[in-house]
């Protein structure tokens, strides 16, 4: 069992604050022990003072040496010798590599806290092992600190908390701050929770934890950033894709949705040429397809959109109720449902704001025109070679069902991935089992 013995003049404050929670429930299962000494109580005069003026002059008071001893040694005649340890601002400043230290290396310790103007330097001379400071700054006593001290060295006590990995992923454990939290709902006050956090990928989720966790260090952290060791091939990585994102300019807002118009076709054709760049390449697009007249024919259709930024066209796509062809062919797996769907078609997003959360937002634009169709499935193709769409698609909670054939007389590769979501309109139904968007 680990213990710790408090000496304070507030022994009722201190001890009802460490018996609450986690820390009270580790001491009912005998985990943990912590107990509280009224220093007053070991004072051998009737008045039971405990403070007196300082030598040498100067304003206030000063913990006697001798009412500390004296309650230090009622602690270790019955209880045996702790590690002694006097909360002071003169102290090495308290952290996690502290804490960790202390868990590990003892299994008992004594917290003075001091009040006052401070205590005799004789009693701390002669008794106690280490000085820790909650920080740079001045408390009117050691209690806060000393709830500090033992709360953090607690946690660490194998069986306080249900799980390690419940500390080790913690802030300063590695010295990193941890990444941002988020529980339900999925969207609160239009706030959205991180895509990557709801495509239920473990390595995305992870991949995503560390890169938040490198940026918070590096921008609130300097200090312990710069001692990081982030030689490993994935560290680099991820900070070469942190340095595109935080050199690129925001997204000028408001980024809106709505059906493209005719004065909308030169914008979108130059985004059209910056997507055929990567497209055409790959055999996914050709230079014949898609062309200034398929965007005028899908608008007809009332099918097409563009997502606009700041009043800019930064994207386009094509969504359509219409059954495509070619999906009734799917080979090497099936689709998960007969129902009525609607298919996206002919997306692209204009340079400058690829890797903006724009291409996400149109995903999500889809799922919302889609169920304002009264559709509940939504499904898209892609060239095997278009990473980037396939992991939009999947962090978008799409899953890869089989391979299609589209237009086989067009010059261009017909072979495709067919992705499906399954739309919900609820924001929190994703823990139902069904993807929302
Ligand atoms: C008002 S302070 C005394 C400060 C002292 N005169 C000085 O300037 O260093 C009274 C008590 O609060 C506690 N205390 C104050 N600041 C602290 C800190 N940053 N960390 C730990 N304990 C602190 C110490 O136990 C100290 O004896």
């Amino acid at each position: 069992m680990y213990r710790i013995d408090i000496m304070t003049l507030f022994p009722d404050t201190v001890g009802d604050v460490l018996s609450e929670s986690i820390l009270g429930r580790a001491q009912e299962r005998d985990l943990l022990r912590i107990e509280t000494h009224q220093i007053r109580d070991h004072t051998r005069n009737k008045q039971k003072q405990v403070d007196d003026y300082p030598y040498g002059g100067g304003r206030g008071a000063v913990l006697q040496a001798d009412p500390l001893y004296q309650c230090w040694r009622h602690i270790t005649d019955t209880f045996g010798k702790g590690r002694t340890i006097y909360l002071s601002p003169c102290g090495k400043p308290f952290d996690q590599e502290a804490a960790r230290r202390l868990a590990r290396d003892y299994a008992h310790l004594i917290l003075v806290c001091g009040h006052y103007e401070g205590i005799d330097q004789r009693f701390i001379d002669g008794y106690v092992d280490e000085e820790i400071s909650l920080g740079d700054f001045v408390l009117t006593g050691g209690e806060i600190a000393a709830m500090a001290v033992a709360d953090a060295v607690c946690r660490l006590v194998p069986g306080v908390l249900s799980d390690p990995s419940c500390f080790e992923n913690e802030s300063h454990w590695d010295g990193l701050l941890e990444y941002p939290q988020y529980s339900r709902p999925e969207v609160w006050h239009e706030m959205a929770v991180p895509r990557e956090l709801l495509s239920g990928n473990h390595s995305q989720v992870a991949r995503w934890r560390r890169k938040q966790q490198l940026l918070r260090t590096r921008e609130r952290r300097p200090d312990l950033y710069a001692k990081l060791d982030l030689s490993s091939q994935e560290d680099q990585k991820l900070l070469a894709e942190l340095e595109r994102e935080l050199s690129r300019p925001p997204l000028p807002q408001p980024v809106e949705c709505r059906p493209a118009r005719q004065e909308d076709l030169d914008a979108m054709e130059i985004i059209l040429t910056q997507a055929k760049a990567l497209l055409i390449p790959i055999g996914q697009w050709s230079a014949h397809y898609p062309t200034r007249e398929d965007f005028v024919s899908d608008m007809a259709r009332g099918e097409c959109y563009v997502l606009t930024c700041g009043g800019q066209v930064g994207g386009f796509f094509t969504l359509s109720a219409q059954p495509e062809a070619c999906y009734a062919a799917i080979t090497d797996g099936k689709w998960s449902s007969d129902q009525p769907y609607t298919v996206l078609h002919r997306c692209a997003i204009a340079q400058q704001w690829r890797g903006s959360g724009l291409a996400d937002r149109m995903i999500r634009e889809c799922g919302r025109l889609a169920l304002a169709m009264g559709r509940r499935w939504l499904r898209a193709d892609t060239h095997k070679q278009n990473k980037a769409m396939q992991n939009l698609l999947r962090r978008n909670g799409f899953q890869y069902r089989g391979n299609v054939l589209v237009d086989t007389t067009a010059d261009r590769d017909p072979r495709r991935l067919a992705f499906e979501v399954r739309l919900a309109n609820h924001p929190n139904a994703a823990s139902t089992g069904e993807e929302s968007l």
